[in-house]
């Protein structure tokens, strides 16, 4: 199966499907900031990349187009967002309905949008985490398809919280992009189906 991953920045979850043992080609990393470090990471592990910088295009419409042609070129079977940072219009996103996946660092629905793990110690919950799901239209929602749970610790601060839930994250993301391309999961009708059996 052939992947494709969109990110903007750091990249390590990203690197963590690249440093994975999937049966997948990574045939490109696109990102939409020029100077993204997943970028070089990429180049590193010999994977083709692009740069669709999203300020070039006068609207959301014109970036997308640009970047929904950076992706067809690869015919991907699989677009994995990993901390890419623009919002989709709902025709890009039907584009792809059933080959377009995201990860979130919040046990979602709980926490959808920015800066999750600052908002998590705010509300003072216990426990926080991360979810990789199908991308529908509504931001940050969508079929789960997996979630990792941690707990939040009393002298937690924003990066130790974060680095305990990117860990989890580098673990489920290479996870659910196994289940999905050895066929064992797929979105059927908005829900995801899980080897003949809806959950
Ligand atoms: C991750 O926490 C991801 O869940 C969020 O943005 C961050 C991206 O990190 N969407 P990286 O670029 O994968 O290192």
């Amino acid at each position: 199966k052939r992947l494709v991953i969109l990110i903007s920045g750091r990249g390590s979850n990203m690197e963590a499907i690249l440093r994975s043992d999937l049966p997948v080609v990574v045939a490109a990393v696109i990102s939409n900031e020029p100077d993204a470090r997943g970028l070089e990471i990429a180049r590193a592990h010999g994977i083709a990349t692009a740069v669709v910088p999203h300020r070039s295009y006068p609207d959301r419409e014109a970036f997308e187009r640009a970047l929904a042609e950076a992706i067809d070129r690869h015919a991907p079977d699989l677009v994995v967002l990993a901390g890419f940072m623009r919002v989709l219009t709902a025709g890009f996103v039907q584009r792809y309905r059933g080959r377009l996946v995201n990860i979130h660092p919040s046990l979602l629905p709980a926490f959808p949008g920015l800066h999750t793990h600052r908002r998590v110690l705010e509300a003072g919950v216990r426990i926080h985490g991360c979810t990789v799901h199908y991308v529908t239209e509504s931001l940050d929602h969508g079929p789960i398809i997996i979630q990792a749970a941690v707990p939040v610790l009393p002298d937690d601060d924003e990066e130790r919280l974060a680095a305990r839930v990117l860990a989890q994250e580098h673990r489920i993301y290479p996870q659910a992009i196994r289940w999905i391309v050895e066929g064992r999961l797929r979105l059927v009708e908005g829900r995801v189906e899980v080897a003949g059996a809806k959950v």
